[in-house]
């Protein structure tokens, strides 16, 4: 499905939606060019959560955890590595839930993932001509009829509001 984003409200809006939806085990794979707006909807993926520490973009940490959410999240940001490099990060073990509780995992970049999880939500975030963005989501062997349910009313409401 493809949504349009027209400010960075539209964007935080989406991330709430997710955020509030989500089963423990998630993991959000997002590609989209520089300042698309990953950060930002993990920024709301938090809100939706229940987060209220900042959630601050992990370029330079590669991966932030918050813990005080309905849920875990952990948000990675695989910027600046090789593929190799993420091999050796281990990321089965964030969606596996093993070693770690099993909460929403967050990838920015996921482009750099050299493998992706069994299921996982595809967000690609683009441009649009008038300075807004456009998402599309793709789900991939993970049931997202509710989670698409959420959204729907979701945007309707940032409609709705926009419009007032
Ligand atoms: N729908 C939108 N319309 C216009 N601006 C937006 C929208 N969503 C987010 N932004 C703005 O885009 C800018 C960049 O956002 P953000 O940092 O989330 O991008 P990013 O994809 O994480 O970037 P990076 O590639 O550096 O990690 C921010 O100023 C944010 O407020
Ligand atoms: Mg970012």
């Amino acid at each position: 499905m493809k949504i349009f984003l027209a400010d960075t409200e539209a964007t935080l809006g989406l991330g709430i939606a997710l955020g509030e939806s989500l089963p423990p085990g998630s993991v959000i794979l997002l590609e989209g060019d520089l300042g698309a707006g990953k950060t930002t909807l993990v920024q709301g993926i938090g809100k939706g959560l229940g987060i209220t520490e900042p959630i601050v973009s992990p370029t330079f940490t590669l991966i932030n955890e918050y813990t005080e959410g309905r849920l875990p999240l952990y948000h990675l940001d695989l910027y600046r590595l090789e593929p190799q490099e993420v091999l050796s990060l281990n990321l089965e073990s964030y969606w596996e839930g093993v070693e770690v509780t099993p909460g929403i995992v967050a990838i920015e970049w996921a482009e750099r993932m050299p493998y992706k999880p069994d299921s996982y939500l595809s967000i690609s975030l683009t441009y649009g001509d008038e300075g807004d963005r456009q998402a599309e989501i793709t789900p991939f062997d993970c049931a997202i009829d509710k989670i698409i349910a959420v959204i729907d009313s979701r945007i309707l409401q940032v409609g709705s509001q926009n419009s007032v």
